[in-house]
């Protein structure tokens, strides 16, 4: 079925879990999240960022998600993930989109709240969630590029005043992990987190997971994040999914055999995900 992220975080929040939030640009991406998702019994955030919007198209992308929610036991949000744009959002709110992150954390405190608060009005009047940031990561998410230098990590007392300013329902935060593959070992932030979450009441979200350590995913979420995003990890399963193929047929031309395989890889990283954010901590 088909729910808002307000909803399944709330739920993440109050019995201190996390729910994977997974990126999507195809229908074999899709079906190895949901496979997974109800493999692990599991709520899961299926999320498009405005490049996967530009590849597979809006309404595509919405109706893949509207069937297979459909046909799902697990609550499924469809997120905007990084959105930049009053237009790409309002395009997603009218398209089926249950929840829209806003980034305008690339703008002064002030602009973001200004921003942040435009886009609440319209999301919250919709019944729509509403994910900003504040901070900024370093690496590449598709539109979004923020080099080493740019990069800062979330202050907790301005966390604390974005969140009262602008009504959203989860905070992204800057702790130290990174979009895109790791040059060197990510170093998070623990004290921070717990900084920002002894302020802050909503969820928290962790941007930039793939290549973070399951040890420290877990001590993030015990810390307060209840939402992980992940992005490259499945790329790269994907990837590895169709080279497998042609390594032991260079000669294969069905889609189905080459993407087939890939969705398998995928779903078996987001299952292994899915139990280090959410079984794990289900007593
Ligand atoms: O918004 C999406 C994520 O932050 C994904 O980051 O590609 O490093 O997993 P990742
Ligand atoms: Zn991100």
């Amino acid at each position: 079925m088909l729910v808002t992220s307000k909803e399944i975080l709330s739920k993440a929040s109050d019995d201190n879990y996390a729910v994977g939030a997974f990126n999507i640009n195809n229908m074999e991406c899709l079906q190895a999240i949901i496979s997974a998702a109800e493999e692990k019994d599991a709520p899961v955030i299926i999320q498009t960022t405005e490049g996967a919007i530009k590849y597979a198209g809006v309404e595509y992308l919405s109706a893949m998600v509207k069937i297979a929610a459909q046909n799902s036991k697990a609550p499924i949000a469809l997120h905007l993930d990084h959105g930049t744009t009053y237009e790409i959002i309002v395009k997603c709110i009218a398209s089926g989109w249950t929840s829209v992150m806003i980034d305008a954390s690339k703008y002064n405190l002030e602009k973001n709240i200004q921003i942040t608060k435009e886009i609440v009005k319209i999301a919250h009047s919709c019944g729509v969630s509403v994910e900003a940031e504040l901070g900024k990561l370093p690496g590449i998410e598709d539109s979004i590029n923020v080099s080493e230098e740019d990069a800062l990590h979330t202050d907790p007392k301005e966390a604390e005043l974005f969140v009262n300013e602008t009504n959203i329902d989860s905070l992204a935060i800057s702790i130290g992990t990174a979009h895109g593959l790791y040059k060197g070992i990510p170093k998070l932030d623990f004290e921070r987190l717990s900084e920002i979450n002894n302020l802050i009441t909503i969820p928290l979200v962790l941007h930039g997971a793939s290549g973070v350590s399951n040890s420290d995913l877990k001590e993030a979420i015990k810390r307060g994040i209840n939402k992980i995003n992940i992005d490259t990890d499945l790329r790269i399963a994907f990837a590895e999914g169709c080279k497998e193929i042609f390594k032991n047929d260079p000669s294969e031309y069905d889609p189905r055999k080459i993407c087939g395989n890939a969705r398998a890889m995928v779903q078996k990283v987001v299952e292994e995900k899915i139990f280090i954010f959410f079984n794990n901590k289900i007593k």
